[in-house]
Order: C-alpha cells, then sequence, then structure tokens
C-alpha cells in the first residue's frame, strides 16, 4: 500500500474548474480529449478498458475471453432471474435493456439504475433478501445483474439527461468525478482522465470512456476470494468503493436497501459518459 501510495501522489495534479456545460458538450469535449491523448484508439474500442490502450494487456486479456471465466455464473444468474420472477418488474421482461439505464424517473424524481432496480423488485416479488443473501454489489444479486446486462450485449448506451432536476443530479454525478477526495486528494479524473495511460505500479490506468459498458465485471482478484463462480462479479458501485478506498476516501455503503445517492448520480453521469458504446457486459479484468 505504501509504494502504491507513492506512486498516486506522483500523479497529482491541480483541481480544474467543473464548468455546467450540457451533457453531450462534456462528452464531446472528454471524446476529445481521448483522441489526443490515444490517436490510434478507435471510438468502439473503449468499450474494452485497459485493453484498448494496451497491446501486451490485450493478448492477455484475449487469452482469457477464450473461456469466458463468467459463463457459469452467468447461467447461475439467469437461473436466479427466473427463480425470483425478475423479469415482471422490467420492460421487455428485462432482457436486452441495459443500454436505457441509469434514466431519470419524473414520477419519483429519481435517477433509477437498474440495480437499484433489481433489488427494488425482488423487495415487491416478496423475497426475503437477507434469508437469500441478495445483497447489493456481488454474489448473487450481481450475478442477475450480469445476466440482465449480458442479455443487452451489442446495444448502444443511449442515457437520457432531461432538463431539470435530472441535469441537476448528472450534475452533482459530474462534480463527484472532479472533486479531489481521500487523504491522497485524488479524484477520479485525476486518474482516469488526466492520467489514463498511465502505469501506476502494476496497473494501468484505464480511460474513462467506456468504463461502464462492461459491468457488472468478472474479477480475477474477486474470483479468488471463494470457491463459487459468483465470487468473480462484482457492480459498478462495487468499483466505485474500490476507487475510494484506493484514495483512502470513504466507501458509501448501501443502506437500508437502498443504494447511496451520490454513488447514483455519479453513476448517471458516468454512464453518460460511454454513450454511443455498446454494451459488452460482463468483461473479464484482473
Ligand atoms: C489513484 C487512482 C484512481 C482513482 C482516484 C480512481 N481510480 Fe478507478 N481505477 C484505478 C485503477 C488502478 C483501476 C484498475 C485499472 C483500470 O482499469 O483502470 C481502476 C479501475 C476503475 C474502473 C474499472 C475499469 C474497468 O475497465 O474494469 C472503474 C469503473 C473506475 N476505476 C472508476 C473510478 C471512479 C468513478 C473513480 C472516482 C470515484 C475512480 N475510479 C477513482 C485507479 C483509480
Amino acid at each position: 500500500m505504501k509504494k502504491l501510495i507513492i506512486a498516486i501522489a506522483a500523479l497529482a495534479i491541480a483541481a480544474p474548474t467543473v464548468s455546467q456545460a450540457s451533457p453531450q458538450s462534456d462528452l464531446n469535449k472528454m471524446k476529445r480529449h481521448f483522441a489526443k491523448k490515444f490517436p490510434g484508439v478507435k471510438y468502439q474500442d473503449y468499450a474494452n478498458g485497459i485493453y484498448a490502450i494496451s497491446k501486451s494487456r490485450r493478448i492477455e486479456w484475449e487469452s482469457m475471453e477464450e473461456f469466458p471465466p463468467y459463463e457459469p455464473g452467468v447461467e447461475i444468474g439467469k437461473s436466479l432471474f427466473k427463480k425470483y420472477k425478475v423479469g415482471k418488474c422490467f420492460k421487455n421482461g428485462g432482457i436486452g435493456i441495459k443500454q436505457n439505464y441509469p434514466y431519470y424517473d419524473g414520477k419519483s424524481g429519481k435517477v433509477r439504475t437498474l440495480e437499484g432496480d433489481l433489488m427494488a423488485c425482488l423487495k415487491r416479488n416478496g423475497i426475503n433478501t437477507k434469508n437469500e443473501k441478495l445483497q447489493f454489489g456481488k454474489g448473487k444479486f450481481a450475478a442477475i445483474a450480469a445476466y440482465m446486462a449480458f442479455t443487452s450485449r451489442d446495444k448502444t448506451t443511449k442515457v437520457k439527461v432531461p432538463k431539470g432536476k435530472a441535469r441537476r443530479i448528472y450534475n452533482k454525478g459530474k462534480n463527484f468525478f472532479y472533486a479531489k477526495r481521500g487523504q491522497l486528494n485524488f479524484s477520479c479524473a485525476d486518474c482516469h482522465v488526466y492520467n489514463a495511460g498511465v502505469t501506476l505500479r502494476t496497473n494501468l490506468l484505464s480511460p474513462v470512456l467506456g468504463q461502464t459498458t462492461h459491468f457488472p465485471v468478472y474479477r480475477k482478484k474477486w474470483e479468488a476470494t471463494g470457491t463459487s463462480p459468483l465470487h468473480g462479479f462484482g457492480t459498478i458501485q462495487r468499483r466505485y468503493s474500490g476507487c475510494n478506498k484506493m484514495v483512502r476516501a470513504k466507501p458509501l455503503k448501501p443502506k437500508g436497501g437502498k443504494q447511496n445517492q451520490s454513488y447514483v448520480a455519479l453513476e448517471y453521469f458516468h454512464t453518460y459518459m460511454s454513450n454511443g458504446l455498446k454494451i459488452n457486459a460482463p468483461g473479464v479484468r484482473q
């Protein structure tokens, strides 16, 4: 950890001012930034994270994908999806809908994430989530979300941010992304915008573009924490927690069966930064 802190400290940059531009112009600006930084990378390839920007890492990844390690877990996710009658709660029976999440729901005045709706659905269907060990972020719950994402493969991310309250939530997420935090005083943007492509000890930093398309992911690191194929899965908000911890900031945990609203806002902004990119979840990561 100490070495990581030294490596991180070397990347520090001054906090930029965050403008209140429209989401579309934010995305255009982000695309221009990366087109300059990585001129050889095709836009669609950003959906592959670090494997879009490193040839040697890409070879490792392609060999992991030959026998996709997430397949048994996705099958379990599918059977749980059926068992808990999740299809009842969603448009199109819950199949091929991930690309429209998160979305602003005018009735509740809130942004809804797929995982938030999934948890609400399980409760509505009378499932005792505690007894069934269904919790946000990982395990069986993440496997159901991974199955739903899997059925959405090749659909294009299409997050909408209407004017008014939705825009305010988007801006809250954007501010979260650019705000310095933790004892190390780092923003998400420090690592995933300004220092994308830099190696932090053994970690190559991925660009923010496309970061959401392959979530839930299947991580080798998480897989190693148990013996079931479900251990590898983690949702995007689980990853936010991990990145927060890396800079010694407190992760924002779900409370009372609901996701933290700051992470929801972050997910809204963050997913917008993948608009136009195809869903390819679950992705395999180290
Ligand atoms: C100190 C640097 C650092 C900061 C700050 C940081 N991350 Fe990360 N993040 C990493 C590293 C290292 C990885 C693993 C390599 C990679 O894919 O970038 C990672 C991975 C990720 C991934 C997974 C990418 C993939 O393809 O699987 C997401 C998503 C992510 N970070 C989002 C965020 C968000 C959102 C924030 C702000 C809350 C944040 N990160 C802050 C270093 C950082």
